[in-house]
């Protein structure tokens, strides 16, 4: 698969990119336009519509709440005005205490989801570059995020090709409450994989691609 890049995009966009002839027939689907902003009050509705919580909570929203007050960047990506994918970078890192004690510093990209017709296009990787580059706008030295490496295999290959590392091991707990009311504890075990930002990174094509 090939991406055309559109010249003179608009200095929010991170990609304006087509997929090349041929490309979405037969039971694929077309991404014909995505970009990728920073998330604003009036996407959280969109978001809920078009990628929906599994729970009673809007996740969306509390991630927005975390944007406005500066602790996170709430990345969307976006195809033909629709949402189709989404990332929080958080600026205070992974908030499991195994991965805090050993990288305090560290931003930790969290919720990286892409729209199941759509992955495998390329939208979770330009999501990762754009925290990558709003990381080392911040002069911060690396970034990581955390993986079922066991469970979620795929994911776990594409953060190794696009530079990311294996470090500690933690049990990643979350919870939520689904339509019914019932509150659920998950409990997932992950690796923190960590990435360190040079100036010039080498990305999984193997271009050279200036960060900071
Ligand atoms: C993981 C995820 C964010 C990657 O985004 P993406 O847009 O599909 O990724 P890209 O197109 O940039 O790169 C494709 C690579 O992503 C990985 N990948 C992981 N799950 C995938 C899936 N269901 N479909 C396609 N690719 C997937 C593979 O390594 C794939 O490369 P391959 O086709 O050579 O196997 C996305 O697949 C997703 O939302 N998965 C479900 C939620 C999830 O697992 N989130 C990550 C939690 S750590």
């Amino acid at each position: 698969m090939t991406w055309s890049v559109t010249p003179g995009r608009p200095s929010t966009t991170d990609h304006a990119c087509e997929k090349s002839a041929g490309a979405g027939g037969e039971g694929g689907v077309m991404v014909r336009r995505m970009h990728i902003s920073e998330c604003r009050a009036e996407d959280v509705v969109l978001l809920d519509q078009h990628l929906p919580s599994g729970g009673t909570t809007s996740f969306h929203a509390r991630r927005f709440v975390r944007h406005t007050a500066g602790s996170s960047t709430y990345l969307v990506a976006w195809n033909d005005g629709c949402p189709v994918g989404n990332g929080e970078v958080r600026w205070n890192g992974c908030s499991a205490p195994e991965v805090q004690a050993a990288f305090p510093d560290c931003p930790e990209i969290n919720g990286l989801h892409v729209a199941e017709p759509l992955r495998g296009t390329g939208i979770g990787t330009a999501l990762i570059r754009r925290a990558e580059r709003l990381a080392g706008q911040r002069s911060t030295r690396t970034i990581g995020l955390g993986v079922d490496d066991h469970g979620n295999p795929r994911a776990a290959a594409l953060y190794t090709r696009l530079g990311y590392r294996p470090t500690v091991r933690y049990v990643d707990r979350r919870s939520y409450i689904d339509r019914d009311g019932i509150e659920h504890h998950v409990e997932d075990p992950c690796v923190f994989l960590v990435k360190e930002l040079t100036p010039d990174t080498v990305d999984a094509d193997g271009r050279r691609s200036r960060i900071y």
